[in-house]
């Protein structure tokens, strides 16, 4: 059973200066909310109540101001700076006293996903006991990715990051389920040619022992990027449809919340008070 969780929120967005010259890309809005909460939604849907958010050195106070210790949300977060990014893994060596014997998830703090069957896979990947599970979605564009191909009964044959010429359309996401392991694989690898510890090494030391197993959110669900300028725009205004015509926030923290009973009426009636007059206030209004 996986009950913690790290959000890779560091990296210097440097594709989206200069918007992410003075704030953290990861707070930048997507339609109505800042983009952070949407991979602490993934999260909170699977369940998951500790989380880690690895911030960039200085920019600390600004997630503190919006998601504090997350008691809002009923979850507990708790946050480590990182000097400079230097991959994915290093998630995994500057958390371990956060993460210790346990198994962990990992989500980056930009990636955004949505769909009718999201909650009961990410539900069936927290229940994980040794290995590791990725999380794979079909795109056009998949040399922009690791890119994964699976065989029978969705087992993995191959991981590659970015290859010239994809042997798949499948990407793999930036939501992962470990181990305790991962800390051992992660504290044993070298700086690739990019000069950063490379998540898709790990993900090929599990293979071996043939311990990596790969979900399909299919093609009902969305993984949306946010990695440049036009992602962002792209990704909101999927958002600003999907919420204006049905009535329904995604990534309503809160309303989360609320449905697993980790917070009651009361705690929403203060989370009215902290957002103060605004639409997501009456959002949250409306629910109780
Ligand atoms: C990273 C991973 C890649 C994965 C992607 C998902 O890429 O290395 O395997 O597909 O995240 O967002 P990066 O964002 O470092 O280029």
């Amino acid at each position: 059973m996986i009950k913690k969780g790290i959000i890779l929120a560091g990296g210097h967005g440097t594709r989206m200066s200069p918007l992410t010259k003075a704030v953290n890309k990861q707070l930048l809005p997507i339609y109505d909310k800042p983009l952070i909460y949407y991979p602490l939604s993934v999260l909170m849907l699977a369940g998951i109540k500790n989380v880690l958010i690895i911030v960039n050195k200085g920019q600390l106070n600004q997630f503190n101001k919006i998601l504090g210790n997350g008691q809002r949300f009923g979850i507990k977060i708790t946050y480590l700076e990182q000097n400079y990014p230097r991959g994915l893994p290093d998630a995994f060596i500057l958390g371990e006293q956060f993460i210790k014997k346990e198994n962990v998830a990992l989500i980056l703090g930009d990636n955004f996903f949505y769909g009718q069957s999201l909650t009961n896979k990410l539900k069936k990947c927290i229940k994980l006991k040794s290995g590791c599970t990725i999380f794979l979605h079909p795109v056009k564009k998949p040399e922009l990715y690791g890119v994964a191909t699976i065989g029978k009964k969705n087992k993995v044959n191959s991981i590659i990051e970015k290859p010239k010429n994809p042997k798949s359309n499948l990407a793999i996401t930036g939501l992962y389920f470990f181990d305790n392991k991962v800390i051992e694989f992660a504290k044993s690898l070298k700086p690739s040619n990019r000069k950063e510890l490379e998540i898709v090494e790990i993900l090929n030391k599990y293979n071996k022992k043939n311990k990596l197993n790969a979900e399909l959110l299919g093609r009902g669900g969305a993984w949306l990027d946010t990695g440049s300028i036009d992602d962002f725009y792209n990704t909101s205004s999927f958002v600003s449809s999907l919420e204006n015509r049905q009535g329904l926030k995604i990534a309503c923290l809160e309303e989360i919340a609320l449905n697993y009973k980790w917070i009651n009426k009361k705690n929403v009636k203060d989370a009215i008070n902290f957002y103060g007059n605004c639409i997501y206030s009456n959002y949250l209004r409306d629910l109780i």
